[in-house]
């Protein structure tokens, strides 16, 4: 393959593959796509198209390591990879890096992945500066998960908060095609645990019925790395 492969693992959600996002879209890196996909990324602006091409790539290589070949993978109209009712998948990126999450689907079941870079812990000179700006902490964290915010050491509060923000947005892409609507932030609580799972408190504000979900995360090339696994029960 023309594009680096960063990591292959096997996860409890599914296999996940990274791949390190082109600089540009060059033919060779379009050569990797099946024409279906060289068509949809000529429709989107053109800052897009590393990481759109980079995060299929991703997923296909984690589907071909299950031994799958998943055809085409364009998009839901939610903007989710569109892949056939057998199968699940789920694809994030950040600057450098893009990871696709595959499996096949089991249950009903739909999975979620999220990448989001792991910050440094802060000086208490630093901490204090941040503080000072407007914080994303009270968009994504619930009063209890605030509340358990307090009792974290002050140098390790912003890495919590990223690992929140991270787990949410794995479970967002997971419930999003079972639910078709946007869950906001405070519809879920969640605790990472040190063993890399996490539990999840749910509270949909709509009637959209009830839900087993599972998360775990990891640090992968000093990115948070989660996943999450929902099932309609
Ligand atoms: C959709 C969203 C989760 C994407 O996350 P992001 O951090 O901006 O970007 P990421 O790189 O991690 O993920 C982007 C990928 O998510 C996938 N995605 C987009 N919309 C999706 C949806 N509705 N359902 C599932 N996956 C989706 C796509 O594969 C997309 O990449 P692509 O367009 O290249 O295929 C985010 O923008 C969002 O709307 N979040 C707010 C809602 C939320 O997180 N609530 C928490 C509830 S507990």
């Amino acid at each position: 393959m023309d594009v680096e492969i960063a990591f292959r693992l096997n996860l409890v959600h599914g296999r996940c593959v990274g791949v390190r996002i082109p600089s540009e879209v060059d033919e060779k890196v379009l050569a990797e796509l099946v024409p279906e996909e060289r068509s949809f990324v000529s429709t989107l602006a053109s800052g897009r198209h590393p990481s759109w091409v980079a995060g299929r790539l991703a997923l296909r290589e984690a589907f071909r390591d299950l031994g799958i070949e998943p055809g085409p993978i364009l998009a839901t109209r939610r903007g989710a990879p569109a892949l056939s009712s057998d199968l699940v998948g789920s694809i994030s990126h950040k600057r450098t890096l893009a990871v696709g999450l595959a499996g096949r689907r089991e249950g009903g079941a739909s999975i979620g992945v999220d990448l989001e870079t792991c910050p440094p812990a802060l000086s208490s000179v630093q901490e204090v500066n941040s503080q000072a700006r407007p914080d994303v902490r009270t968009r994504v964290l619930t009063p209890n998960e605030l509340a358990r915010l307090e009792r974290v050491p002050e140098e390790h509060r912003r890495r919590t908060v990223i690992l929140h923000f991270s787990l949410k947005e794995a479970l967002y892409k997971a419930i999003d095609p079972l639910v078709g609507r946007h869950v906001a932030f405070h519809e879920a609580s969640i605790t990472p645990l040190p063993d890399g799972s996490a539990s999840i408190a749910l509270a949909l504000s709509e009637n959209d019925g009830t839900f087993a979900s599972t998360a775990f995360w990891t640090e992968v090339e000093d990115h948070f790395l989660t996943t999450a696994r929902v099932q309609r029960q």
